[in-house]
């Protein structure tokens, strides 16, 4: 069995606000072996590092990430912490963290810089990248990360390049689409086919689908424990999200689960005990 590989959801997000370098960094210092950022493409064809398809959740803009261009988005500031209960930010809570967006927090995080920083120092965090499938730039999405991925060096002849005998980089989508896609543009990328609600009426095609792991919720696992061991006996690892409740991360030591994308890598680390 292969050690669990602790994954940081969007980055340390139980400590810093989603996809912003502040929670990339604080995954780093906390010995995360992996982080995972969720992808789109902007109108102008930029990868960006946002989960939804509006901005309003995580920036004081609005509108639609597809719909707007990168400078667009660059007038906006992302990386606030929304407050409990409340579905956007005030824009005075935003403004409180810099007044101006900056490229540590504030900015909309480009794929580009996020890759600038884990490639810098290569080895130390690998990376899951989740494609996001607004119905604009449909099929755009996989072409544009594999052509990124090719620039930063991580993709010869369709293959990442290890670090610590794992790829530096996988692909992950909810949609089966996708993930075929990606294995025909670079048939030696990892993929993860994540599952959503419904594993039992999906549970044999999704074992058999040409993706290498399935990323099912932690709910899932909960209710079908045996997932795990069907899954390794087809030949596909099991990348289970979000798990963030110490009971939960205990259930995935003792699956013997291959990754664990959380908010909370610290804890995750500390239950492995490797804090
Ligand atoms: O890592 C998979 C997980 O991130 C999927 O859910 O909504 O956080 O993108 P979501
Ligand atoms: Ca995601």
């Amino acid at each position: 069995m292969t050690a669990v590989e602790v994954v940081a959801h969007r980055g340390a997000t139980a400590e810093a606000p989603e996809h912003t370098m502040a929670a990339y960094r604080q995954a780093a210092a906390v010995g995360a072996d992996a982080v995972e950022c969720d992808v789109r493409l902007t109108r102008d064809g930029v990868l960006v590092c946002v989960h939804d398809r509006q901005v309003r959740r995580t920036s004081n803009g609005r509108g639609i990430v597809s719909a707007l261009h990168l400078a667009e988005l660059e007038q906006f500031q992302f990386g606030a912490r929304r407050p409990k209960g409340r579905s956007r930010w005030a824009d005075d809570e935003i403004l409180s963290v810099t007044d101006e967006p900056d490229l540590e927090n504030g900015l909309v995080l480009t794929l580009d810089r996020l890759l600038d920083y884990i490639t810098a120092t290569p080895g130390s965090l690998r990376l899951a990248i989740e494609t996001k499938h607004p119905t604009r730039h449909t099929r755009k999405v996989e072409e544009a990360l594999v052509d990124c991925l090719r620039r930063y060096g991580l993709l010869g002849n369709g293959r990442p390049v290890e670090w610590a005998g794992r790829p530096a980089v996988r692909m992950m989508s909810f949609s089966q689409l996708a993930v075929r896609r990606m294995a025909d543009l670079a048939p030696g990328m990892p993929t993860v086919q994540l599952i959503g609600k419904r594993l039992r009426p999906v549970r044999r095609e999704l074992l058999l689908g040409n993706a290498t792991a399935m990323g099912p919720g932690i709910a899932l696992i909960r209710a079908d424990p045996a997932f795990v061991a069907d899954a390794h006996a087809a030949g596909k690892e099991v990348h289970v999200w979000t798990v963030n409740r110490p009971a939960d991360m205990d259930l995935m030591r003792e699956l013997g689960v291959d990754a664990v994308i959380t908010d909370r890598p610290d804890e995750m680390l500390r239950r492995l005990g490797r804090d």
